[in-house]
């Protein structure tokens, strides 16, 4: 675990100190052209050491639509219909898989079968079971999958991490966690089970995790008790309208959560606390809360989803007896966070390292999310079991 975060650091680095070495160049695809798929594409063609070579997608005509969108001349970009034709007509060294949340699982196995390095868009899948069959393929393949969570780019992330290393808190017995919104349902192909497969649980609610996981080394998970409701999705009062639905159709449509709260026990005793909401009658759920035996860290809420913290940090501690308050400084990145997050793939791949944000880690993450779903529909608490890799 402790690999995948030199890694980071030393990329980091790298980036803001040498230029690209652009001897060999990468070649690269991009699997799904929808929303998310523009920061990569606006990544990948800042790099003068990649080739962007080939696109897919099921919906015809999308894929060339999103390159003339971004002046990529399509003649340069070889089109397929689906994730399976490209992987089984191009010889990439890297993807991108931009999809859905449910054909994660399905396009990151075959691409890592074909023997290409992943950059999987967040959530690593919908649950453990695909999580598992992800990892073991990439195993086999000796390739490398990264997931792409931007905010463990990002300066404030890192310094809450180096502030639970650094020992300031002591012990840490108890986190609470999560953030979100009181209106903001995102629509499109998130509400849908067939496309999404989980809603702000899985969305956001993997930042929220994230965070204070990678923040305390991503103990295992042992137990937990989720709830899960879809109280707003399901009613038009509070559903919107977009491009091809009424607010009617897509209260019709919604078939995933949109809160979900849990209280999750880790290995070594540590109790997690947490909440997650795409709608609610309330502005926030909470700040992020991390408490040690010697000091405790507030990070504001935020509406999870930019990568960064809600504004300044608190660390409360005993100074000679008095209690006392410190604020941590906002700290500035520089670079932008899918920057980063591109760049450190491209060079974990060029320089043979292991994957910045690697799946031994997200899976716990992923374990947590399938949890919560898993003893939401139960009622009751329920024991993770992680199979074997
Ligand atoms: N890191 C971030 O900040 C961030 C932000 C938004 C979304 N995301 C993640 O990115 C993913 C995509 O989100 P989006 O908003 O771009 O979704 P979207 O629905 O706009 O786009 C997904 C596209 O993938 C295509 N697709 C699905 N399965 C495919 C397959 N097998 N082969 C080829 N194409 C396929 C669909 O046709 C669609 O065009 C989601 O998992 C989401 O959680 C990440």
């Amino acid at each position: 675990m402790a690999n995948g975060d030199a890694v980071l650091n030393q990329t980091m680095q790298a980036i803001e100190e040498k230029a690209v070495d652009t001897s060999k160049k990468l070649k690269v695809g991009i699997i799904g052209t929808g929303w998310i798929a523009e920061a990569h594409l606006l990544q990948y063609l800042k790099f003068p050491d990649v080739e962007l070579v080939a696109m897919a997608d099921l919906i015809p005509g999308k894929a060339e639509r999103f390159c003339r969108r971004f002046g990529v001349d399509p003649a340069g970009i070889r089109f397929y219909p689906d994730h399976k034709s490209m992987l089984e007509n191009e010889q990439l060294d890297a993807v991108s898989i931009c999809t859905y949340n449910a054909t994660h699982a399905a396009c990151a196995i075959d691409a890592l079968n074909a023997g290409v390095n992943v950059l999987l868009e967040k959530p690593f899948t919908v649950t453990l079971e695909e999580a598992v069959e992800v990892m073991r393929a990439e195993k086999k393949s000796g390739r490398i999958l990264t997931i792409g969570f931007q905010p463990r780019m990002d300066k404030n992330m890192q310094q809450i991490k180096k502030i639970v290393e650094s020992g300031a808190l002591g012990e840490i017995y108890y986190i609470q966690t999560g953030g979100g919104r009181r209106r903001g349902i995102p629509n499109s192909t998130f509400i849908e089970k067939k496309t999404a497969g989980i809603g702000a649980l899985g969305d956001i609610g993997c930042y929220s995790l994230d965070m204070v996981l990678n923040a305390i080394g991503y103990p295992k998970p042992l137990t937990v008790t989720g709830y899960t409701s879809d109280f707003f999705g399901t009613n038009p009062l509070y559903s919107r309208p977009d491009q091809n639905h009424t607010a009617e159709e897509n209260a019709a449509r919604f078939s995933v959560d949109d809160f979900a709260a849990a209280f999750i026990r880790l290995e070594g005793g540590i109790i997690l606390d947490f909440r997650i909401s795409w709608a609610m009658h309330l502005d926030t759920p909470g700040d992020t809360v991390i408490l040690g035996k010697k000091a405790a860290l507030r990070i504001p809420s935020t509406e999870c989803w930019n990568g960064t913290v809600g504004g300044e940090m608190t660390l409360y501690t005993d100074v000679a007896g008095v209690q006392t308050e410190t604020k941590i400084p906002i700290l500035e990145t520089g670079k932008e966070l899918f920057e980063l997050k591109v760049r450190s793939f491209l060079d974990a791949i060029k320089e043979g390292k292991p994957a910045p944000v690697p799946s031994s880690q997200i899976l716990y993450n992923q374990a947590i999310i399938d949890g919560i779903a898993q003893s939401a529909r139960l009622g009751r608490e329920i024991e993770i079991r992680i199979p074997e890799i």
